[in-house]
C-alpha cells in the first residue's frame, strides 16, 4: 500500500463504535432482566451515535472518501456495496432519532416507549456490526486503490480540517437549539 492510507483513521473511529455498540448490547439484555431501561445510559449512546458516529463518521466517509469515489470508474459491485452502505448510514440515522425520541418519552413516564427503545437499539445493533465488518474486511480495500498516493494524502488532509471545523458546528447548533428553547420559553409555549 503507497502512503497513509485514509482507511486507516476510518478504521480507528470503527473501533470506538464498536466499544458503544457493545454497551447497547449489554444495555438490551439488562432492560430484559430488569424491566426498565437506563436513560442516562442510552440517552449517551445516542449522543454519541448521532455526533461521533453520524456527523463526524459518516460525514468524512459520506463527504468526502464517497464523494471522491463518485467519481471514479468504479466497478459495478462495488458501487453496489457503497449504495447499500450510505443506505446503512440513513437507517442507522432514523434509528437514532427513534431511540432518542422514545427514551425521552419513556424519561418521561410513558413505560409503552419501552417497547419503541427496544427495537430501535436492538436493530443498531444489529446494523453496525455488519456495517462496520463490510467496510474493514470488503469494501475500503478495492476503494483505497481507485486512488493514487496524492489523492490518498489530500484526502486525509482533507479529513482533518472536516474534524476541526466539526465541534464548531456541534456547538453553533446547540446553542442555535438552546436559544430557540429560551425563546420559547419566553412566548410561554
Ligand atoms: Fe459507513
Ligand atoms: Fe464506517
Amino acid at each position: 500500500m503507497r502512503g497513509p492510507s485514509p482507511a486507516g483513521p476510518l478504521m480507528k473511529e470503527h473501533r470506538l463504535i464498536e466499544r458503544v455498540v457493545a454497551l447497547l448490547q449489554a444495555e438490551l439484555a439488562a432492560i430484559d432482566e430488569r424491566g426498565s431501561a437506563n436513560t442516562t445510559l442510552i440517552a449517551t449512546s445516542a449522543e454519541f451515535l448521532h455526533t461521533y458516529a453520524d456527523l463526524c463518521h459518516h460525514g468524512k466517509e459520506e463527504d468526502i472518501l464517497f464523494r471522491d469515489l463518485h467519481d471514479k470508474p468504479m466497478t459495478s459491485e462495488d458501487a453496489d456495496i457503497m449504495r447499500g452502505l450510505t443506505e446503512d448510514h440513513k437507517l442507522s440515522r432514523r434509528l437514532v432519532g427513534t431511540l432518542v425520541d422514545a427514551n425521552r418519552r419513556y424519561a418521561n413516564g410513558e413505560m409503552a416507549a419501552l417497547g419503541e427503545i427496544r427495537s430501535a437499539a436492538s436493530k443498531l445493533v444489529e446494523l453496525y456490526p455488519r456495517h462496520i465488518a463490510t467496510e474493514d474486511k470488503v469494501f475500503f480495500k478495492p476503494a483505497m486503490e481507485y486512488f493514487t498516493e496524492g489523492e490518498r494524502a489530500e484526502m486525509l488532509r482533507e479529513y482533518a480540517d472536516f474534524d476541526q471545523q466539526l465541534i464548531h458546528d456541534v456547538y453553533r447548533t446547540l446553542v442555535d437549539d438552546a436559544e430557540a428553547l429560551a425563546e420559547a420559553d419566553r412566548s410561554g409555549d
